[in-house]
């Protein structure tokens, strides 16, 4: 059922529209927290072969999905367009042409229709991706974002009010995923295939170091461990090992420096509560290591579903729903915006 606050509230009913990388999406919600429909058309498959994103293809697939893909999520919500209050859509981080395609549909919308229109940044999208949650964090929380792009600690004090307290500094968390995955020839995208194969692997028989975890910062950095696999794959050539050990030795890396680093932001700041986010928040080991060191913090701990996890445009919409109503607008000469300045959050002027 549709909560209609008043007719003249942009955030009553809104669509949202996701295009940043390689999954086209839209989807439907009232109110800002009530999913009606999430529509996500993923491209897996026609980047599978090339072991990664193809920049290109990407922008090919989403002309011919988005449209489609906008219907269906009206469609499944059972409202037209007529009904829809307002139109949130990512403006970036992401892929330019990628990001373009999404965001000249949403303007053609809006303008067709006269309806608001909201850009929004990826990242506060996989943030208020944590509000559709069944139970959501209560403010303020810490949140650790971990994606194919992305690899940063917020500390999120209200609805679209979050302070970026470290990221990575070169390789995100998922991409040295994906990246150790394609040096083995496991499959893409690695980040699942490894927490996979890690689940039959011993994480002790092949210790991989943690990169900054003692350098007193709460900032990331994969590269040196992505690295430290290509060595250690070179110096074990023809050397009988267990490619699930490798797995949970880098997994454990990875999860181990994540998880420290998680806890000492909250520690720092004075923060009970933690909330996963981003496409990596999949990985099992990850939920399993950060749900038992909130535990033994005494911290609580939201971990969400992995459909709200990975690239959606329900979370578009959420984030979306808030600025319509603070009454931020984005012009229709407004561009896509492929690197955000440090914090994630899209310039005033934008
Ligand atoms: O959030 P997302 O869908 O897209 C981006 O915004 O990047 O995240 C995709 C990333 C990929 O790098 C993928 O390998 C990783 O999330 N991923 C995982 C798992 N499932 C997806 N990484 C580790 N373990 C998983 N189970
Ligand atoms: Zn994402």
């Amino acid at each position: 059922m549709v909560s209609v606050a008043n007719s003249t509230d942009p955030g009553r009913l809104v669509l949202g529209i996701e295009s940043s990388c390689d999954e086209s999406a839209a989807a439907v919600v009232a109110g800002g927290r009530e999913v009606l429909s999430s529509v996500v058309a993923s491209q897996v498959k026609d980047h599978a072969p090339f072991g990664g994103v193809v920049p290109e293809l990407a922008s090919r697939r989403h002309l011919e999905n988005m449209a489609p893909v906008v219907s269906a999520a009206l469609a499944e919500a059972g409202v037209t367009l007529e009904e829809i209050s307002g139109v949130a859509v990512t403006q970036g981080p992401g892929l330019i042409g990628a990001l373009l395609v999404g965001l000249n549909l949403a303007k053609a919308l809006a303008w067709s229709r006269g309806l608001p229109i909201v850009g929004v940044s990826h990242l506060e999208g996989h943030l208020a991706a944590l509000s559709l949650a069944d139970e959501p964090p209560p403010h303020p929380f810490l949140a650790l974002l971990v994606s194919g792009g992305h690899t940063s600690l917020f500390l999120v004090s209200g609805p679209g009010e979050q302070q970026e307290l470290g990221c990575t500094k070169d390789d995100a968390a998922g991409e040295a995923f994906d990246k150790v995955a394609k040096l083995y020839g496991l499959g893409y995208p690695g980040g699942v295939i490894i927490d996979r194969m890690a689940a039959s692997g011993d994480p002790t028989v092949i210790q991989l170091p943690r990169p900054r975890l003692h350098d007193g910062t709460l900032d990331f950095s994969f590269s040196g461990l992505k690295s430290a696999v290509v060595r250690f794959r070179e110096a074990n050539q023809g050397r009988d090992y267990r490619i699930e050990d490798l797995c949970a030795g880098f997994q454990e890396a990875v999860v181990e420096v994540l998880v420290k680093k998680t806890l000492a932001a909250a520690a720092q700041h004075g923060v009970g509560h933690l909330a996963l986010a981003g496409g990596v928040a999949a990985n099992q080991r990850l939920r399993a290591a950060l749900a038992q060191a909130a535990n033994q913090a005494g911290l609580g701990v939201t971990l969400p579903p992995v459909e709200l996890c990975t690239d959606n445009a329900a979370m578009i919409a959420a984030a979306g729903c808030h600025h319509l109503r603070a009454g931020r607008r984005l012009p229709l000469t407004a561009d896509a915006i492929s690197r955000l300045p440090k914090g994630g959050a899209l310039p005033p002027d934008a």
